[in-house]
């Protein structure tokens, strides 16, 4: 897995590949499916479809940086992930912790600030300090924020923020009617509108995933499996979701 770092002017590339530099997501959120599915197919442990899936990460994360998209956020694991298997949770908590720390010299070369997302709490103690090493080696990441989503569940998400205006509420510091839409969003882990949110494995579910900050999202299917899922998959997902109108409940003038 050879390092790549990223040189050339954001707008140039994009039009290269067919996108409009105007037009690009400024958040694109990946729902990344189908490990498993891939190493089965190859008659191998599930474990190994984990692994390889990390290429597709570092691909699609510096594919961001190429076109100046300021924002990726990637669901790595879900709450509902925590029900699987106990060696497969391990496997994937190892090799959570071994990509952050292998990651940081990609990441600084090319100007990424890693953060995350979720329950980090209930992340075991190596995933946490690895998450640390990599959040404070890249803080300084101007071109792409590339955000993990880990342990993370949209309604977890919802209530934490429920219960935190509810906290402030009883301690005097804020009117029950003066929560509107805006508390309710700056309460979020994450309050940053999705534009576009890709599913890989073909499937078409949310599964939890950014309920609130993908409400006005397009939705993108792509039938690839994660470990698969090339830098030109991802940018055919880009020229699909130019092609789309987005109307956020309005009338169009034309
Ligand atoms: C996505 O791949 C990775 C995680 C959810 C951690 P899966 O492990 O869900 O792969 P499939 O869907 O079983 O093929
Ligand atoms: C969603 O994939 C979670 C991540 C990609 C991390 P799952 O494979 O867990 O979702 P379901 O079970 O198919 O809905
Ligand atoms: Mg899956």
């Amino acid at each position: 897995m050879p390092a790549t770092s990223v040189l050339s002017d954001p707008h140039t590339h994009a039009r290269a590949c067919g996108l409009d530099p105007a037009r690009l997501p400024r958040h694109a959120a990946v729902i990344m499916d189908g490990n498993g599915r891939w190493a089965k197919r190859r008659g191998w442990e599930r474990f190994l479809g984990h692994r390889k899936g990390t290429e597709s990460v570092r691909a699609v994360t510096t594919a961001c940086v190429e076109l100046g998209i300021s924002r990726l956020t990637l669901y790595a694991f879900s709450s509902e992930n925590w029900h699987r298997p106990r060696r497969e949770v391990d496997y994937l908590m190892d090799l959570l912790a071994e990509f952050l720390r292998g990651e940081i010299p990609t990441m600084l070369d090319n100007g990424v600030r890693l953060t995350a997302i979720g329950q980090l709490d209930r992340l075991p103690a190596q995933v946490v300090s690895a998450l640390d090493a990599a959040r404070s080696a890249t803080r300084d990441g101007t071109a792409t924020n590339l955000c993990l989503a880990l342990s993370y569940g949209g309604r977890d998400e919802l209530v934490a923020a429920c219960r935190q205006l509810a906290q402030r509420a009883v301690r005097g510091e804020i009117a029950p009617e003066s929560i509107d839409a805006e508390a309710l969003r700056s309460a979020l882990y994450s309050p940053e509108d999705v534009d576009v949110v890709i599913r890989t494995a073909g499937e078409r579910r949310m599964s939890n995933f950014l309920p609130w900050q993908a409400a006005y999202a397009e939705f993108i299917d792509h039938a690839a499996l994660w470990p698969e899922f090339t830098r030109d998959d991802f940018l055919a997902c880009l020229r699909e979701y130019q092609g789309r109108e987005r109307r956020f409940g309005c009338v169009t003038t034309s």
